[in-house]
């Protein structure tokens, strides 16, 4: 058995957390998580999140990262090989192929918010927000994306960054840069978290988010949104069904424990949430815009009106607004960074092996074709506007053509992509192998655990996330998020 992927190793547990909880700390932390909890029961939400996690997030994740170890190569023919190995159909490698794709897509657009987020680093820096009106800080936001000129170069140097991290290989790319870039998101969040608790209305933030008003569950229907908007949460944010996970599981060393590594990024992805929250409601109260964000219209509740609408209005108010405003996007760069390097990562693999291609040419030739397709999103926002390429199919009849990048690769291929992935764990690879792995030889008593969720539990959920979320997407449950 080969000891060692051909695109490298991390060298040590410690990396490889930093690299995985890189890939899922992403914009939905801040944007999405602290949202559903404010809005969704608070500290019942949050229960209900951290069940969602143990049920489908550990399962997954810890299901992608043995894929990866076992295969050592790209998603697409890691699982190829385990296939063949055991005498299974080689279609199997058919959720590589659709993992692959779903990161490619995300990708595309993920750049162009993070080129957002860039430009608002300077934005905020500069004062443009202080004391800016309500309609100032839209009217700041619309300036933006009405420009695609504007757009086209934040994008591009976003993929610059990306590709010039991820042709470097994992030694001399991957690896320096989450070793740097981690340790950055977690003092600014921590030097974010200072400023809320000094500025902010610290201890009624957190009360908002944890103690919403009562009622939010009240009906068994809202129940259940909730405990789906939950599940699709646990699901996205640890960037599953996206072959990150599993190319990052690749490399690591075979003398690591998956299941303690798989742990602790659940539980570090998961903080981050809940401190982003606590920077964020804090800071909303105290310039009393909790009312826009929970009373009001729902546009700057959470998603990109939150980030680039509502905080940089609260920010405008607050003294030191400008200096922390900008501190608060260098961070969602850095978050946005070190999931993108992982949106990169498993196509950049697959051609290297497929062609022999050197690392830096297939870089290259992916970065260039997502920087293309980004186009597609870029323009979405102005020219392209009015422009719904299906507009023939009465259900995305109003769709542009970011909409339905985003619906194909997070409703459809992600959720698919998982499912299938537990299918396969659960019913196609030999339990042994999969003990083996998990194990490594010594006593080991979650594996029965395990094996229950990635044959039943796992797939049942994950079914339902699907559904779930395929309806979302074509508007039948619009009144969710
Ligand atoms: N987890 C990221 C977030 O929370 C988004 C994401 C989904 C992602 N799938 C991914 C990031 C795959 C990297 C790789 O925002």
């Amino acid at each position: 058995m080969i000891k060692e992927s051909s695109h490298g190793q991390w060298s040590g547990q410690a990396v490889f957390i930093m690299a995985a909880t890189g890939s899922a700390v992403g914009l939905s932390n801040i944007w999405r998580f602290p949202y559903l909890a404010g809005e969704y029961g608070g500290g019942i939400f949050v229960l209900i999140y951290l069940v969602c996690l143990a049920l489908i997030g550990l399962p997954v994740i810890m299901t992608e990262i043995m894929i990866g170890r076992m295969g050592k190569q790209s998603p697409i023919n890691s699982i190829r090989k385990i296939s063949e190995q055991n005498g299974r159909s080689r279609h199997w490698q058919t959720i590589g192929w659709m993992a692959v794709l779903a990161s490619f897509l995300i990708l595309s657009f993920y750049s162009v918010i993070a080129g957002w987020s860039m430009a608002y680093v300077f934005r905020t820096f500069t004062g443009v927000f202080d004391g800016i009106t309500q309609d100032g800080a839209s009217a700041v936001f619309g300036y933006l994306v009405n420009d695609p000129e504007r757009l086209l170069a934040w994008h591009t140097i976003f993929i610059l960054l990306t590709y010039a991290v991820v042709s470097r290989g994992v030694k001399r790319g991957l690896e320096p840069a989450v070793k740097i870039l981690m340790p950055s998101l977690l003092a600014l969040l921590l030097i974010m978290l200072a400023y809320a608790i000094n500025e902010g209305e610290f201890f009624k933030g957190i009360g908002m988010m944890l103690f919403p008003d009562a009622g939010q569950l009240g009906s068994v229907k809202n129940l259940g949104f909730v405990i789906l908007a939950a599940m699709g949460q646990a699901f996205f944010t640890l960037s599953l069904g996206a072959g990150a996970i599993m190319i990052y599981g690749a490399y690591l060393p075979s003398n690591v424990s998956i299941t303690n590594v798989s742990i602790t990024i659940v539980l570090l992805d998961m903080l981050f949430a809940i401190i982003a929250g606590m920077i964020i409601f804090p800071i909303l109260l105290s310039t009393g815009l909790n009312d826009v964000v929970f009373n009001n219209g729902l546009d700057g509740a959470y998603g990109p009106g939150l980030v680039f609408q509502t905080l940089p209005l609260a920010f405008g108010q607050l003294s030191w607004g400008n200096l922390f405003g900008g501190v608060f996007f260098i961070l969602i760069v850095i978050a946005a960074l070190t999931s993108s390097i992982a949106l990169l990562e498993p196509i950049v693999t697959y051609l290297v092996e497929r062609y022999s291609w050197s690392r830096r040419h297939a870089a290259s030739l992916s970065s260039l074709i997502a920087w293309i397709l980004g186009l597609g999103t870029i323009l979405s926002f102005n020219v392209w506007s009015d422009f719904h390429p299906l507009a023939s199919i009465e259900l995305f009849a109003n769709k542009t053509v970011y909409h339905l990048l985003d619906m194909l690769a997070s409703n459809i291929l992600l959720p698919l992509g998982g499912l299938a992935t537990v299918i396969f764990a659960g019913w196609i690879l030999p339990w042994r192998m999969a003990e083996d792995e998990l194990s490594m030889g010594q006593e080991y008593c979650g594996f029965a655990l395990w094996r229950i969720a990635v044959r039943y539990s796992a797939p049942v959920l994950l079914f339902i996330v699907f559904v779930y979320s395929l309806l979302k997407a074509m508007g039948y449950l619009a009144d969710t998020p």
